[in-house]
């Protein structure tokens, strides 16, 4: 299965990079609890209702995901440090798109 190769980086600059199956069914939040990637607690195991997965994006990685939809942007008016690139990372399926991505988790989240 084709892979998509993932950098999160804290918000103090520890980079943890992973390999993740790129076929569109693995969130980008599951991808990083699997993983151990710190700074992701995915309180509601992607029920959409805790925002413990907020991470936030450079714009050019931004703009290539889909626009997120209502409740997302609901559940975004909750979180700390919410900027204008921010998403749930459990609303994001890994796909070869998203190969050599660059994912920020917040600082509130530790
Ligand atoms: Fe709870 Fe994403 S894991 S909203």
């Amino acid at each position: 299965m084709t892979k998509a190769n993932i950098k999160f980086i804290s918000h103090d600059g520890v980079e943890t990079d992973i390999e993740v199956d790129a076929g569109g069914v693995t969130s980008l939040m599951q991808a990083a609890v699997n993983n151990g990637v710190p700074g992701i607690d995915a309180e509601c195991g992607g029920a959409l209702s805790c925002a413990t997965c907020h991470v936030h994006f450079d714009r050019e990685w931004y703009d290539r995901l889909p626009e997120p939809a209502a409740m997302e942007k609901d559940m975004l008016e909750f979180v700390i440090d919410q900027r204008d690139t921010s998403s749930l990372s459990c609303q994001i399926k890994v796909t070869e798109a998203l190969d050599g991505m660059i994912v920020y988790t917040p600082e509130s989240q530790y």
